[in-house]
């Protein structure tokens, strides 16, 4: 077999079989495929698309490519989440401790923020002291003391997807559904978990651009989960302004530490209660979505969702004295207000402007030895739906950069906000669930 016939079969808008697939990903992963023909693949894959068949048969190699998690010494339904990336999302950093407070086990392997979106192991480092790196044998022993791990994918696992998704990231081929529906389906079933339950997002901040593409995303993901005997589901959340308030590492992290006491912004404590109650319910712990619901208030009301949050943070060595105390989180240097200078209410804040503009305050890495500032980001003050006066706070920027390099990111800032004379309906950040 020739890489290069694989490549030209699928150009001309032909059907791989599984041995093409096989060889591809195995010749991959050892060396023996260079990167200039896997990415001349990726591109026709981008442009001819796969069958559902293919897809599957893809993902499959993927997630054989490397180590698979055994998760059956845990005890309890094991569940899992994933994001397909956004700006502003630390959804997983209230979330997780949420349902891990209901009873159910989380054992989630995360990723890092590139380019405009963020990353949950970048969040979580900004916690001084705290590591996400474990041995399979401590990340198993951590949920089954504390219900609840998030650490960095391990060395061995889905390797195929490490190599691959690096360098689709600079071959213009990651948005293809295809590529990221085998990219996210191979690490969560690799992981091991009972039951995933998928995050879709889409518009101006996400991969899928319109909600019915998220659609097809979403219905492939959770047919190949559910034909391989994983309970799978997923939600369709709307990435057409950032997700809460806070966008940037620490300051997301403060913003998950009042949504876990229950002082999140709107959208966001409305996602990870519909996400958790979808949770729940796939692990068997609650009958229905709004038993689940209850559950989940009340965890959030008595503590014990913070509670399992510091539990995790201290197993992973994090000083659990910032979620204690917020306030002693290091500030950045320069702190400024971004004022508006146009009236209205407000119909759309372009979430890709927001999430690179936070990037170029220090939040976030164009290349992946880029090193991040934890401090920096941005807080929005005003979201969709609100009106706005001249001069009033749409936003405050948090920067060590100095003021010749902050000025410009003002500017996108300003241009990411779009305004309306007539009030603005406020559509609930799940658009649908797909199951
Ligand atoms: N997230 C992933 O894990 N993979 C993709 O390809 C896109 C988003």
């Amino acid at each position: 077999m020739r890489m290069v016939d694989i490549i030209a079969k699928k150009r001309d808008g032909n059907t791989l079989s599984r041995e093409e697939i096989h060889f591809f990903i195995e010749g991959y992963v050892k060396g023996e495929i260079p990167d200039y023909q896997a990415s001349a693949l990726a591109m026709a894959i981008l442009f001819r698309g796969m069958t559902n068949e293919e897809i599957a048969i893809l993902t499959d190699e993927m997630q054989h490519s490397g180590e698979v998690m055994d998760l059956s010494t845990i005890k309890g339904v094991k569940v899992d989440k994933h994001s397909t990336g956004g700006v502003g999302d630390k959804t997983s950093l209230v979330l997780c401790p949420m349902v891990a407070a209901c009873g159910a086990k989380v054992a989630k392997m995360s990723g890092r923020g590139l380019g405009h979106t963020g990353g949950t192991l970048d969040k979580l480092e900004s916690i001084p002291g705290l590591s996400v790196q474990e041995s399979d044998e401590e990340f198993i022993r951590q949920v089954n003391k504390v219900g609840l791990a998030i650490i960095g994918q391990t060395q061995d696992l889905v390797p195929a997807d490490k190599k691959l998704y690096a360098l689709r990231d600079v071959t213009a081929t990651v948005d293809s559904i295809p590529l990221i529906a085998s990219s996210v389906m191979s690490k969560k079933l690799a992981s091991g978990s009972d039951t995933i339950l998928l995050d879709v997002t889409f518009g101006e901040g996400a991969f899928m651009k319109d909600i019915d593409s998220a659609r097809d995303l979403a219905r492939i993901m959770v047919d190949i989960g559910n034909s391989l005997g994983r309970n799978t589901q997923a939600v369709l959340s709307d990435m057409n302004e950032p997700l809460g308030c806070a966008v940037g590492n620490a300051l997301e992290v403060e913003e998950a530490i009042s949504a876990l006491h229950g002082n999140g912004p709107k959208d966001l404590m409305e996602l990870c209660y519909t996400c958790g109650s979808i949770m729940l319910t796939q692990a068997g712990l609650a009958k229905t979505e709004q038993d689940a619901r209850g559950q989940l208030e009340r965890a959030v009301k008595s503590g014990q969702a913070f509670k399992c949050f510091i539990n995790m943070v201290e197993q992973e060595g994090g000083d659990i004295s910032y979620l204690l105390n917020p306030s002693e989180f290091k500030k950045a240097d320069h702190i400024v207000d971004v004022i508006s200078s146009k009236e209205g209410f407000i119909s759309r804040i372009n979430a890709l402007e927001i999430g690179e503009a936070s990037m170029r305050l220090g939040a976030g890495r164009e290349t992946l030895d880029d090193v991040i500032d934890p401090s920096a980001g941005i807080i929005l003050h005003k979201k969709v739906g609100d009106y706005i006066h001249f001069g009033d706070v749409l936003c405050e920027i948090h920067t060590c950069k100095d003021e010749s390099e902050y000025k410009p990111v003002i500017e996108q800032i300003r241009h990411a906000y779009e305004y309306v004379d007539v009030p603005v309906n406020v559509h609930p950040v799940v658009w649908e669930v797909v199951k």
